[in-house]
């Protein structure tokens, strides 16, 4: 529609085109004034002219317009008055498309978005809780806009650590022991080795020669490590079950072990790698930034050097226009360091292309969480606290529920990803049980039931079928509008999450539209006997529905049709 009235107006002003005229056209902030305007002001100089004049001129140069019902001059402005069931008609027909909020934006492009990367041997925090739903959604709403995404799971699973582990296991490891207890063995197996170390410093020595060993390739160090990896990924495979979530590659840090003495050569024939204290580097003091190590002083390679290693990889494989790394603050130096390093390598590119997606703080203040051992908190408990509170909740209220537990899953999961999701991911995230469970706050389960309302509503419409061919004056009403222009929003909603990495923006739309919706049902009646009433109402809930679900699977949320 908006569209259409550009048009018309770029017809009679010489000067703008189409898309400037859009630019500046508003939404009125009250119905009376019309359902768009465009002010005159900017034309004042061209045509030299009052903008008034300019306004009525326009206006009477547009004449009859067979799907506006008016338009009016008020001042400086041009109000626009579409005719309201060809309006509604228009956006109906626009939101019943199975692909609705989609687009081609991204078509012929590649994201490779670098997300959740827990380390072995530590447990899934909620630290990496955060990076995996952030970038989850930031998936699924490329995926939306077109682009072809690459999943990578950049897993910690190399480094010095290692050998470290290696020297604890064989001290005061037990194989009945780790595999008894998993990951937190292995972590109590670090811990210990800290503290003897402290005590006996050769053990540092040991645990260096370790890691050499694993970095020349052999094969009883290898095999350990290996054995730590698979104990560590078959536990964070739980909570990327809970959670429905899935990556196209597990390529973690050893997976770049043996790229990265190419990379160091590209340095050092690029003159930039310098040693400092038998360590060596690239200077970015010029860029007033810390140096960026490369090689440690004992020979061995580094987190930073292993992404250089991935960068050049992904690059090659992927062609990525895009590279998308989530991680917290903490790491935006080491982001800045290798992205510069990468471009002073002659690489223009990586400005633009190589972003770091950095998210705040979860605070669990004052929430008691029934942790493991050693107060430690893992993602997975924080998601079976949250299904087995929803799972109460269901017993109280809705007992003879059908899949009972599914539903738990999904709205208990949906709460925790919707808490995190709802403002800006700079911000701390904080866990306030009742606040983010709660049925009727700006929370997942509260856009869930509204869901769960609309599929209701459908079931006991028998004979019902969505469909084009309905009387669209009966979408004319304030309530009926105000939800068609709050789903009106979705392709703009998507493509701005995408533009600003930002997933809150659906989730505020998500709401916005449960709201909108509330609204409605309490306004308009569905049921009705007037068949032609009811089934236009129903088209919308119809429309309602689907557009919850489809917003709430970019934040990675599923919606039961019951609960
Ligand atoms: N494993 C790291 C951590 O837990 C995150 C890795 C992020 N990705 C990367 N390419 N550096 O902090």
């Amino acid at each position: 529609m908006k569209t259409k009235i550009a048009k018309l107006i770029a017809a009679q002003v010489p000067d703008l085109t189409e898309s400037d005229i859009e630019g500046l056209m508003e939404i009125p902030p009250k119905p009376e004034l019309g359902d768009f305007a465009f002010p005159c002001f900017r034309l004042a100089k061209t045509m030299r002219k009052a903008p008034q004049v300019i306004a009525s001129e326009v206006a009477a140069a547009i004449g009859d317009v067979d799907f506006l019902s008016e338009i009016k001059v008020e001042g400086a402005y041009l109000n626009f008055f579409v005719k309201k069931d060809t309006f509604v008609e228009g956006l109906v027909k626009e939101m019943l498309a199975d692909d609705y909020g989609s687009s081609k934006e991204g078509e012929g492009k590649t994201i490779c978005i670098d997300y959740s990367s827990p380390n072995v041997a530590k447990n899934f925090h909620v630290g990496h809780l955060r990076t995996t739903i952030i970038g989850n959604s930031l998936y699924k709403i490329h995926e939306k806009l077109g682009y072809h995404v690459e999943r990578i799971n950049h897993i910690g699973d190399w480094g010095t650590q290692f050998g470290k582990l290696i020297v604890a296991y064989k001290n005061w490891g037990s194989e009945e022991a780790v595999k008894k207890e998993g990951v937190a063995e292995l972590m109590r197996l670090y811990v210990k080795f800290h503290d003897e170390a402290e005590k006996d410093p050769s053990l540092n020595d040991e645990a260096r020669s370790w890691f050499a060993r694993m970095e020349q390739g052999d094969e009883e160090a290898l095999s350990i490590w290996q054995w730590f990896k698979d104990i560590s990924l078959e536990e964070f495979m739980k909570t990327y079950k809970l959670l429905g979530i899935e990556f196209d590659h597990f390529t973690g840090e050893s997976f770049y072990r043996n790229m990265t003495d190419d990379v160091i050569k590209r340095i050092s024939d690029a003159g930039l790698l310098t040693e400092s204290d038998g360590a060596k580097i690239v200077d970015l003091s010029a860029y007033d930034m810390a140096p960026c190590l490369i090689v440690k002083n004992d020979g061995s390679s580094i987190y930073a050097t292993r992404d250089l290693a991935a960068i050049f990889y992904r690059k090659e494989n992927y062609n990525f226009t895009k590279c998308l790394y989530v991680t917290g603050q903490e790491q935006k130096l080491h982001f800045a360091q290798v992205f510069k390093v990468i471009e002073l390598l002659g690489n223009e590119w990586a400005p633009e292309a190589l972003v770091h997606i950095p998210y705040g703080l979860v605070s669990l203040s004052g929430e008691k969480l029934s942790t493991r051992s050693g107060n430690i908190i893992y993602a997975e408990d924080i998601l079976l606290e949250a299904i087995s509170k929803i799972k109460e909740i269901i017993e109280e209220k809705n007992p003879d529920l059908p899949n009972k537990d599914e539903v738990a899953r999904q709205v208990g999961v949906g709460a925790v990803l919707f808490n995190d999701l709802y403002n800006q991911r700079i911000k701390d995230v904080s866990f306030k049980w009742d606040k983010l469970l709660n049925f009727a706050g700006e929370t997942g389960p509260y856009v869930q039931y509204t869901h769960a309302r609309c599929a209701s509503i459908l079931r006991g419409l028998e004979g019902f079928t969505p469909s084009e061919d309905i009387d669209y004056s009966v979408l004319t009403t304030p309530a009926a509008v105000d939800l068609l222009k709050e789903i009106s929003r979705f392709p703009k909603v998507v493509s701005d999450a995408a533009e600003r990495y930002e997933p809150f923006v659906v989730a505020r739309f998500a709401v916005d539209v449960a709201q909108a919706f509330n609204k409605f049902y309490d306004a308009d009646r569905i049921n009705v006997e007037d068949e032609s009433v009811r089934n236009a109402r129903a088209t919308l809930v119809h429309i309602t529905r689907k557009t919850i679900n489809d917003a709430m699977a970019l934040l990675g949320i599923e919606c039961p049709d019951q609960m």
